[in-house]
């Protein structure tokens, strides 16, 4: 279905979300990954936060506090949880939602915890109802609840657990059910970064794998790269092909700008299937209102796809309006596709309301 506009879907280099080839080679994401919470670009007002708790659960020698990092794919939740196990000087542990099948999966990794060790759940929003049943007392008592025996012999025991710090991250913090939800002391939204942010992420990432680039090539890179770090990681790489390819290796502005034009990136960093989707809207249900899954059935992509990965970048541009009843495009998109904006454009009311019908 999602090659009826674009058949490459599967490897859009613009994608926010972790791909085989990220995880490839001497230049993967690993390596590009700060350690330390000094070498994390960005995210100001949770990284002062974070150094705060950092500090006092040292002074104090406890655990951190169990956290919740959540936010648009590839800004750096997993990272930032590898980074405050680092600076705990702590086992990091890693797992996910939909890894762990049975309740007795998460039982056996909670009792293998060392104290302090902290524990990474990335997707938690897909921990299944049985399992997460097991967190509760977890994380509220370090205690695992089990059952022994069956019907009216059966009896419940109750095992200790050393104390750890639970992470949790996830994409969609609001498919997290209240009782978990409630039982984390700190819930961490991370946000888009800005060009200069970006930039001096890709600055930084060069340095790494020895990419010769100048500030303007960086900036041009950064400005296109939606706010996401993982994006910018993976123009540059894109990036180097053409300047080795096509010109002396170094980046500078001008290759930056003919790669980044080859690839079909535009100014902003809009792809083709961001474009289609804009356009869709406009040509198709004249400016919108409409609804994500309307939207999503007609450009070929699940209506989840598009609120988590699309539209947040489309937003704070203020191309896309999220309406009561449905999404619109703004006379900023009009523009921006050169499509003259209509009379009395629905799109161009301005008017911004999180309350969606369909969310
Ligand atoms: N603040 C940052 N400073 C420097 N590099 C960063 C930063 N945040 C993320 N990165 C880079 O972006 C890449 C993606 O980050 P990460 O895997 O942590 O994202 P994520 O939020 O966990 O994504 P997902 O939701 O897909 O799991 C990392 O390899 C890292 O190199
Ligand atoms: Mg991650």
């Amino acid at each position: 279905m999602a090659d009826y506009f674009e058949p490459d879907f599967e490897n859009r280099i613009v994608s926010s979300s972790f791909s085989e080839s990220d995880a490839r080679g001497a230049d993967s994401e690993n390596t590009l990954r700060p350690k330390t919470l000094a070498e994390y670009v960005g995210q100001s007002a949770v990284k002062e936060n974070l150094s705060v708790s950092l500090e006092a659960a040292k002074l104090r020698r406890e655990p951190l506090d169990h956290t919740l990092l959540y936010g648009p794919p590839g800004l750096g939740k997993t990272t930032l949880a590898a980074i405050l196990a680092n600076e705990m000087g702590v086992q990091f542990r890693v797992t996910s939602g939909p890894a762990i099948e049975k309740p007795g999966d998460l039982a056996a990794l909670l009792s293998s915890l060392n104290e302090g060790d902290v524990l990474f759940i990335d997707e938690i929003h897909r921990l299944n109802r049985a399992v997460e049943e097991i967190l509760y007392p977890a994380m509220e008592d370090f205690a695992l609840d089990i059952i022994i025996g069956t019907g009216p012999a059966a009896r419940s025991i109750r095992l200790p657990l050393e104390k750890f710090t639970l992470i949790g991250a996830t994409t969609r913090p609001g498919q997290l059910s209240a009782p978990l939800r409630d039982r984390f002391g700190m819930l961490m939204r991370l946000e888009l970064y800005t060009p200069e942010e970006l930039g001096a992420i890709v600055k930084r990432s060069a340095g790494i794998l020895e990419i010769p680039i100048d500030d303007a090539g960086a900036n041009e890179i950064a400005r296109r790269s939606r706010g996401t770090p993982r994006i910018a990681n993976r123009l540059l790489k894109r990036v180097r092909d053409f300047a080795q390819v096509l010109g002396d290796g170094v980046i500078d502005e001008k290759t930056a700008n003919k790669a980044l034009e080859r690839l079909e990136i535009d100014d902003l960093g809009l792809d083709r299937i961001d474009r289609k989707l804009l356009s869709a809207i406009i040509h198709t249900f004249s400016g919108g209102p409409v609804g994500l899954e309307t939207l999503g059935a007609t450009i070929g992509e699940e209506g989840v796809t598009i609120e988590d990965v699309y539209e947040p970048y489309l937003l704070q541009l203020g191309f896309l309006n999220r309406t009561p009843r449905g999404r619109c495009v703004t006379k900023l998109a009009y523009e921006h596709l050169g499509v003259p904006v209509p009379e009395d454009p629905n799109a161009s009311t301005g008017q911004v309301s999180l309350e969606d019908a369909e969310a």
